[in-house]
């Protein structure tokens, strides 16, 4: 089976959060399933000088305004194909920012032209290499069905929503400039509300669609998650499947990880606490040591953790937090750690820290308002750091909750609270120092989390089934 994976981004060539890693790490779980899968990928700069030698396999008089290729190679352990187009991506740091901190005024047309190679590559092929399935990844590879169908067909289609709240929008007035048929801008096409929706074409266009997690896949088809497409969410039910995201194992493995002092129980942790304590500047204290590592904005609910915080220092606990993004909440959370000397925060982006903190906490919080998977809950299972998160989305479907009758059976491995308010997360912070308290009852809950499977296995076999399905129906 030959599959083109479409993406923005891709780990660890190019981040900004977890579609990248999910990118990055689909083809080597599916190569185990007899997949064979090559990753279009835009030619940042970062990309690009991964892959120096690469051959060219298309070429393009006019993609979006000047000449370009595609440059097929190895790097990283990927498979990659690469749009060689310096007028819309040579354009170093973050893939979707300016140098000011706003959306490149170009991105619908630079993302378009990810979908307009996804389409041609799917239609001629990449230099004898014919995909049968094209996977795209959120609104970036949106148009990919708008331009098959111009093209004349093609492959099989997958979309998988990462995040929702992204749509992909601008103003109808861009019709032309992104090379969509004017035909097209109706309900059953890209138009949405009035304006273009890369999101809302794919969603409509793609044979089959996937989320990263059952319970997002279910939260799409309603109001409150679905971000005004939660009707074409309905209209499409008999296609969206949700299937659970894993975690590079291999990356995030506590009996080998070169960033922390390995571990593989509660024991050698401690050495680990003591080492991220050291390096935050934290004293010594009785209760729950928690991280946050996370972007930082409003749907990851930082905001109610400063009001709740005060139940965690009650009860001893600390926090040490590392994340960027909003602004005020960057602030806010300064201004926590300055006035209280049991919080931490590094404010920016670190990988190697990300591995420390959750190494040596005792609790990672996570208190999204939404979450279509998420990633670091799994990080702390498997590193033994119990998971505190809000009843939604991905956070529903990795985490069993410590209620009595979990307790009971032996088998919780997290804290998960709802509605996802500052009061109740006050209320999973007491339970959680609650537990942690009771050092029986604590490794208990520590030993479940490690032994729970984050893995990619059944997820990346349910992807193969999907691909396999498609492409039969051919
Ligand atoms: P999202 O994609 O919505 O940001 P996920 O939990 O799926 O949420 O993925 C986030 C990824 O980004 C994880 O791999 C997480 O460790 C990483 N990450 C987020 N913020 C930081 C940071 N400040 N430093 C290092 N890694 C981070
Ligand atoms: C998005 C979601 C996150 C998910 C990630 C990878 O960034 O916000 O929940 O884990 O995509 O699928």
């Amino acid at each position: 089976m030959r599959v083109l994976s479409i993406a923005s981004e891709c780990a660890p060539l190019v981040k900004t959060g977890g579609l990248a890693d999910v990118a990055g790490a689909l083809p080597a779980a599916l190569r185990a399933e007899g997949v064979q899968m090559r990753t279009l990928l835009p030619g940042y700069p970062a990309v690009a000088a991964a892959l120096q030698d690469g051959a060219e396999v298309a070429h393009f008089d006019d993609l979006f305004g000047a000449p370009a290729r595609v440059m097929a190679g190895q790097a990283a352990g990927l498979d990659l194909l690469m749009i060689d187009a310096p007028h819309l991506f040579a354009r170093p740091g973050n893939p979707y920012l300016g140098p000011d901190g706003r959306d490149w005024p170009d991105n619908p047309e630079r993302f378009a032209a990810l979908s307009w190679v996804g389409a041609h590559l799917g239609v001629h092929g990449a230099g004898g290499w014919h995909p049968q399935v094209l996977h795209g990844h959120d609104w970036q590879a949106g148009f990919v069905t708008e331009y098959l169908r111009q093209m004349g067909g093609g492959p099989a289609t997958v979309l998988t929503i990462h995040n929702i709240a992204f749509t992909g929008s601008t103003d109808a007035g861009r019709m032309h400039s992104l090379r969509l048929d004017p035909g097209r801008f109706t309900v059953d096409g890209y138009e949405f509300y009035g304006g273009i929706s890369a999101l809302k074409a794919g969603l409509m266009g793609a044979e089959a669609l996937t989320t990263v997690s059952p319970t997002y896949a279910e939260e799409l088809m309603t109001p409150e998650y679905g971000m005004g497409l939660d009707g074409v969410m309905r209209y499409r039910r008999e296609a969206l499947t949700g299937i659970l995201n894993g975690i590079d194992t291999d990356a995030w493995n506590p009996a080998t990880d070169p960033a922390i002092q390995p571990f593989d129980s509660l024991a050698g942790k401690a050495a680990n606490k003591a080492a991220l304590r050291a390096e935050m500047g934290l004293p010594d204290a009785d209760g729950p040591l928690c991280t946050i590592v996370s972007r930082m904005t409003h749907q990851k609910g930082l905001d109610l953790v400063p009001e709740a915080l005060p139940v965690l220092l009650d009860h001893g606990g600390q926090l040490a937090l590392l994340g960027s993004g909003d602004p005020g909440l960057e602030y806010a959370f300064r201004a926590l750690a300055e006035h209280n000397p049991h919080v931490a925060v590094r404010i920016g982006y670190d990988e190697a820290l990300s591995h420390r903190l959750i190494a040596g906490a005792d609790a990672i919080l996570v208190p999204s308002r939404f979450e279509p998977c998420g990633l670091t809950q799994m990080y702390g299972l498997r590193y033994g750091t119990v998971p505190v998160v809000g009843l939604t989305g991905g956070l529903a479907d990795t985490v069993i909750n410590a209620s009595p009758a979990a307790l009971a059976r032996g088998v919780a491995t997290g804290i998960q609270f709802s509605p996802v308010t500052a009061d109740a997360l006050r209320g999973a912070l007491a339970r959680l120092c609650l537990l942690y308290k009771d050092a029986e009852t604590w490794s208990r809950l520590v030993a479940n989390a490690m032994a729970h499977p984050v893995g990619w296995d059944q997820s990346a076999r349910a992807y193969a089934a999907l691909y396999a399905g498609l492409a039969t129906q051919r």
